[in-house]
């Protein structure tokens, strides 16, 4: 079979180097990609927006099934043109992509479903936005509608900090006019739990929990994730039962009543509260770095599983997990989440490597001949796998240990809640 592997960062290479295992595959092909990609893949020169060239590639190729990797293409419809062109993709059409795409959508399919969320009130006027602040008080989180790469989001803890955060919320989404959400700020931890959806058929994969902020101890500003590990330990089989029950299920089926139905992997974004599991927010993609450490613990075929998921065979098929743990370190650029340079070089992969367990997935890299180059601000996820999350940690910063790039920055404490909780007995 062929397939046409879409997106270009360290979660497709992750898909890629577990596409490129499966017994189905005759050959792969990725757009844009990446150095790490071009070892699994033949790399095709398309544009993620030019959804005619893909049909017309997917033609020429022969290709049986198109992966979309990141949420962007979803969002504005590529598998609507796929399908229409006849050519099978996994991922949701754009009004079932709306999950990620409209903050606004989810809340008012939560609302009207009973899906525990975080309470939350929508303003299309940020004076009236200011006013509810005032009679509520701080902390309150402030959401701008839209995609915003991560960006739309302000957990105020004073309300000068929600004023601000209305002032930009409304500035990113004035010319949409689209509503701002204000919401209750939910106290627990935060975790993410992944499902393939079929329709009606949900199966339920793996967990794990990402680092959000730049810096050790979770400090400086939000990233797009600077370390990931799976499984997590406040993941219990009931908090994972619960979520499937109260909050997935129940979002598949309204979409198959509203004639949407919802295809693709689902990651459920959680706040794991004294009451049980809330929903903060759906992705419609895997996520980054997440993949990078479930792709290394899934003991079945991705295809397989992907080919059910669009097809609706999805009762039919399992997700085994191996018990051993996986922890992906992020490796960045300086600067990175604010302006930093790209250019510098990169040595060592080859012997970091060869560590055992160890991965290394490529997110923002180019190649100059044999060299090596950095070309984005999140840059490699040296990613390995070990009986226990202590194994898997200590054998990924050993392999980092081993990387020669001056220019790039990670943080020293991925998986510390996982640790601290196995040390409480918990894990
Ligand atoms: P979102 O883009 O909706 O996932 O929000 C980004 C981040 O803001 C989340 O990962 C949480 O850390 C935080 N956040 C979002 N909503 C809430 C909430 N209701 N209470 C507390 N933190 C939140
Ligand atoms: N790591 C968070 C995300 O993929 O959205």
């Amino acid at each position: 079979m062929h397939v046409l592997l879409l997106g270009s960062g360290g979660r497709e290479h992750a898909l890629a180097w577990k596409l490129a295992a499966s017994p189905l595959l005759t050959k792969l092909y990725a757009a844009p990609g990446n150095p790490g990609i071009a070892e699994e893949a033949e790399l095709a020169d398309l544009k993620l927006a030019d959804h005619a060239a893909i049909a017309a590639f997917c033609k020429a190729n022969r290709i049986e099934l198109v992966v979309v990797g990141p949420e962007a293409p979803l969002v504005a419809g590529l598998v609507d043109d796929l399908e229409s062109a006849g050519i099978k993709a996994f991922g949701p059409k754009a009004a079932a992509a709306r999950l990620e795409g409209s903050k606004s959508f989810t809340k008012r399919l939560a609302a009207a479903n009973n899906i525990p969320t975080a309470r939350f009130t929508e303003f299309s006027d940020a004076a009236a936005a200011k006013a509810h602040v005032r009679r509520h008080g701080a902390p309150i989180v402030v959401k701008a509608d839209g995609l915003h790469a991560g960006k739309g989001v302000v957990v105020a803890m004073t309300p000068d900090e929600a004023f601000a955060g209305i002032d930009l919320a409304f500035e990113m989404t004035g010319a949409a006019k689209a509503p701002v959400v204000l919401e209750e700020f939910l106290t627990g931890e935060e975790a993410s739990l992944f499902f393939l959806v079929d329709g009606e058929n949900v199966l339920p994969l793996a967990g794990a929990q990402d680092h959000k902020r730049a810096f050790d101890g979770d400090q400086g500003p939000n990233t797009g994730g600077m370390g990931a590990y799976s499984p997590a330990p406040v993941l219990t089989p009931e908090i994972e039962r619960r979520t499937l029950e109260e909050i997935v299920r129940p979002t598949a089926r309204a979409l198959v009543r509203a004639g949407t139905p919802y295809r693709g992997v689902l990651y459920a974004g959680l706040m794991i509260t004294a009451e049980g599991p809330k929903l903060i927010e759906y992705n419609v993609r895997f996520g980054d770095p997440e993949c990078q450490v479930l792709m290394p613990r899934l003991k079945d075929d991705l295809l397989t599983l992907m080919l059910a998921t669009v097809d609706g065979t999805l009762a039919k098929v399992s997700a085994r997990w191996l018990s051993d743990a996986a922890i992906a370190v992020v490796l960045a650029t300086k600067g990175y989440p604010g302006a930093y340079a790209t250019g510098s070089e990169i040595k060592g992969l080859e012997r970091a490597s060869e560590v055992e367990g160890v991965k290394i997935f490529h997110a923002g890299t180019r190649r100059e001949g044999a060299r090596l180059l950095a070309s984005g601000g999140r840059v490699l996820d040296v990613t390995a796998t070990g009986k226990n999350i202590a194994e898997a940690r200590a054998r990924a910063y050993r392999a980092i240990d081993l990387i020669d790039w001056p220019e790039g920055f990670y943080r020293r404490d991925i998986a510390w809640r996982a640790l601290a909780s196995t040390r409480h007995g918990r894990a």
